[in-house]
């Protein structure tokens, strides 16, 4: 089952290989929910019984997902972090839930969540101890996955806290190679990359992506705009690295979507999740859905159009074309030789601010003259551009603009009766 991947893309344009760690999951970015940045490790169910990490707080996440349409848009991960575990391994050596907090165990907890046709992940730490101080998996890789795979979870998050790298280059294949035996697909989440400091030479990514379906590569995500803003800069500096890595099977993960919670406007929200979806980014929510603004959740998470850049089955990652410390322009390869292209402004000097660029500026490979540019959040109408054509737009504060540039042919639009332009 570890045999190289190789997906021939049938996009015409674009042939896109990829090689990665055949369990057959994770061919899109996985979509859902993850408790970490919001809920941390709050494990006092007396003084907060409605924030603590327990069953009652996954199954009303699983609810929610479910009757407030999450479901419906794709997410269906609901995912476990730190501290579900007993301080002690029983008698067998296994990781037991805390018997408090997961009173029914977590095969229930699993049932409940696959009855709402939804997803269970579970996290797990390769060192001896997990990185708030709960019992690692060193020593015990086989024993753990073979529990993860009788529980029957669905995705196993894999910290690194408590291990050296020597210990790590062991540990992350060895996982790997455990889980695989199983035979039960799980998503395997690494953090290996980011505990090597997420660069060659010291992270081999050709490695990394044919042991694990999606990996960590830069530090934790914080509830605040700098931090996402840190992220996308050191993705956009390290493209040339990270573009290759990602692919059907095996994603970049720059960590949690943290909009709806405390720390970000609704603009830097949106420009979290375009920025996400345009970096093939696994999409996995870490905010109350019980309390979320209703707007934030339709407006920005249900986005069909940002949700199938996300999901595009080419999953090639966006590459930054310009940037400076106000603009940046980015640009990802969909399928049928259709792009999205993402504007990010950082300026935050009091106005919408003006950009003006044009589809020449992306370099795409093998360009139609003339492309069909829909808004993405916006849902403006239409517009043809030719490649050489001024676009004028306005961006708010923190704000992104997205667009869908679809090729079209003159003749196509003219006999579509969709539009005449003058074409020079
Ligand atoms: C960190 C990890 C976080 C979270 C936390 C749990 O190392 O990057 O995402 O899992 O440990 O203690």
């Amino acid at each position: 089952m570890m045999k190289t991947y190789i997906l021939l893309s049938l996009c015409c344009l674009s042939a896109h290989f990829v090689s990665a760690y055949d369990n057959g999951v994770a061919r899109t970015p996985p979509m859902g929910w993850l408790a970490w940045e919001r809920f941390r490790c709050a494990t006092d169910c007396d003084s907060a019984p409605d924030s603590c990490i327990s069953e009652k707080l996954f199954m009303e996440m699983a609810d929610r997902m479910v009757e407030d349409g999450w479901k419906d848009h794709g997410y269906t991960m609901i995912n476990i972090d730190d501290c579900w575990s007993e301080k002690q391994r029983n008698a067998n050596h296994e990781l037991e839930p805390n018997h408090t907090r997961f009173p029914n165990g977590i095969p229930a907890l699993v049932d409940y969540v696959h009855s709402k046709g939804l997803k269970l992940g579970i996290y797990a730490d390769m060192g001896k101890l997990t990185c708030a101080g709960y019992p690692g998996t060193m020593g015990y890789e086989k024993i753990d996955s073979q529990t993860f795979a009788k529980w029957k979870v669905d995705m196993v998050k894999y910290d690194g806290c408590s291990s050296n790298s020597s210990e790590q280059a062991v540990g992350y294949p060895l996982m790997s190679k455990e889980l695989n035996a199983t035979g039960h697909p799980m998503i395997y989440s690494c953090e290996w990359p980011l505990y090597q400091g997420g660069l060659p030479p010291k992270v081999n990514y050709t490695y990394v992506k044919e042991i694990c379906n999606m990996w960590r590569n830069y530090g934790d995500i914080d509830d605040n705009f700098d931090s996402v803003k840190n992220i996308i800069q050191w993705w956009g500096d390290h493209q040339d690295v990270l573009i290759p890595a990602a692919g059907p099977g095996g994603w970049n993960d720059p960590d949690m979507l943290i909009g709806g919670d405390f720390g970000l406007s609704f603009d830097e929200a949106r420009m979290q999740f375009g920025m996400w979806a345009m970096l093939a980014a696994p999409m996995l929510v870490s905010v109350d859905l019980r309390t979320i603004d209703p707007r934030v959740r339709e407006e920005i998470y249900f986005k069909r159009g940002v949700i199938e850049v996300s999901q595009d089955p080419l999953g090639v990652q966006a590459r930054r074309v310009k940037g400076d410390n106000n603009y940046q322009l980015w640009v990802k390869s969909l399928i049928g030789g259709d792009q999205a292209v993402a504007i990010m402004s950082t300026r935050t000097d009091g106005f919408p601010a003006p950009y003006v660029f044009s589809l020449a500026e992306l370099n795409i490979e093998n360009p139609a003259d003339t492309y069909m540019l829909t808004d993405i959040f916006d849902d403006e109408q239409a517009k043809p551009y030719s490649l050489t054509d001024l676009i004028h737009t306005v961006i708010n504060p923190n704000g992104i603009r997205m667009f869908r540039a679809i090729p079209y042919k003159t003749s196509t639009l003219v006999e579509e009766n969709i539009i005449e332009i003058d074409i020079l």
